[in-house]
């Protein structure tokens, strides 16, 4: 059996090696790198494929994020309700723009956000205090939040709703794609995520005109149509043809690649539903399978087991957000007592589109072995 990879990016750049290569080749004869055709022609097949109006391509998850909170407003005075067991970005974009981050416990089931916490924070807060704030929902591992409750908690509490969908590009609720199940979405195409590129990059999807149009100034440092003309404050968020070749590319095997990734969780759930907690799995709600998550006391002796039979694992994520030494001041005390309990159980098994069956049995066969 051939050495087991987290993510194989090798062999999926074997799949589209001479696609990828003309349209690179082509780039570098054109000579245009920032933005321009081919970035656009990226931007129509994502928003093709989400069925979003707009989708506005950026240098990176973080940034996607940064420029959505900053077209809507949100700033000192600010607060930004999201989930405590979550990647540091969603937090930094809101510290950075001086809002504070309100952290929510998550559900136990999905590890996203939960409903529930969410209301009760909310309703901490007077109303007068959260007339310019936000509510980020984050996709994690792949699965998409509750976006049919939390559409109406942000409804009724009059806060905007961002979906930070970095991990969940590619999953879906009923016959919604991500991009479309929140008023504003963003995505990363890191390397490892499920629609990647070969560096940084990652888009805004929205149906809203004008969010639409002050992104597109936003990552461009507050242009419009002249560009030296700054209409508003902004930055350089800007995608680069290069990468938006890539993506193109990426994008041809991206439904094959999503049910490989599905398959391989299928098995591991299979395999190892008894064993330890697996992942939820629901008709309704598909995820990307950014990742394949289990759960069990013993994580670290089960990680340290696996390392020794040569099978990569990550711990996605050792500290809720609220423990993190730089966002320990905005936590006010409330228990997030799922968020802890997840950080110190949670373990993720190597999972790729381009793993063999043999593989996965062989990791899920070396988990059994352990808990067994
Ligand atoms: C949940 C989440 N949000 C945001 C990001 C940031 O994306 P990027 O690394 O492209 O800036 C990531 C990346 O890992 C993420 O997992």
């Amino acid at each position: 059996m051939e050495p087991i990879n987290f993510v194989d990016l090798k062999k999926q750049y074997s799949a589209i090696e001479s696609d990828v290569n003309e349209s690179l080749s082509a780039i570098l004869k054109s000579g245009q790198f920032i933005l321009g055709p081919v970035v656009e022609e990226a931007e129509e097949a994502l928003s093709k494929y989400t069925n979003a109006k707009h989708t506005i391509s950026v240098s990176s998850g973080t940034d996607a994020l940064f420029v959505s909170l900053l077209a809507l407003g949100i700033g000192p005075g600010s607060k930004v309700f999201i989930p405590a067991f979550t990647y540091t970005a969603t937090a930094e974009v809101i510290a950075l723009l001086g809002a504070e981050p309100a952290f929510v416990d998550v559900d136990e089931d999905t590890y996203n956000i939960s409903c529930e916490s969410l209301i009760t924070k909310i309703n901490q807060y007077p109303k007068s205090e959260l007339s310019n704030s936000a509510i980020i929902a984050v996709d994690l591992f792949g699965l998409p939040a509750d976006y049919n409750t939390i559409c109406d908690i942000a409804m009724n509490s009059g806060l905007y709703l961002i979906s930070d969908a970095a991990q969940s590009f590619g999953g879906s609720i009923g016959s919604q794609k991500v991009g479309k199940l929140s008023p504003i979405t963003t995505t990363s195409f890191y390397p490892t995520k499920p629609l990647s590129c070969y560096g940084d990059g990652g888009a805004v999807f929205t149906d809203d005109d004008e969010i639409a149009m002050k992104i597109k100034s936003i990552r461009s440092h507050g242009i419009t149509d002249n560009p030296y003309e700054n209409v508003r404050i902004g930055t350089n968020a800007r995608f680069d043809a290069i990468q938006a070749a890539v993506i193109l590319s990426k994008l041809k095997i991206f439904d094959e690649e999503l049910s490989r990734r599905e398959s391989t969780s299928s098995i591991y759930n299979q395999e190892l539903k008894n064993i330890v907690e697996t992942p939820i799995t629901t008709n309704q709600v598909k995820s990307a399978w950014a990742h394949y998550t289990i759960r069990t006391r013993d994580r670290d002796g089960l990680r340290e087991f696996l390392t020794k039979n040569s099978i990569p694992t990550m711990i996605y994520y050792p500290k809720g957000m609220h423990e993190q030494t730089a966002y320990q001041k905005y936590h006010n005390g409330d228990p997030l007592i799922v968020s802890e309990k997840l950080c110190s159980e949670v373990l993720s098994l190597p999972l790729h589109p381009y793993m063999s069956e043999n593989q996965v049995y062989y990791v899920s066969g070396k988990v059994k072995e352990f808990i067994g």
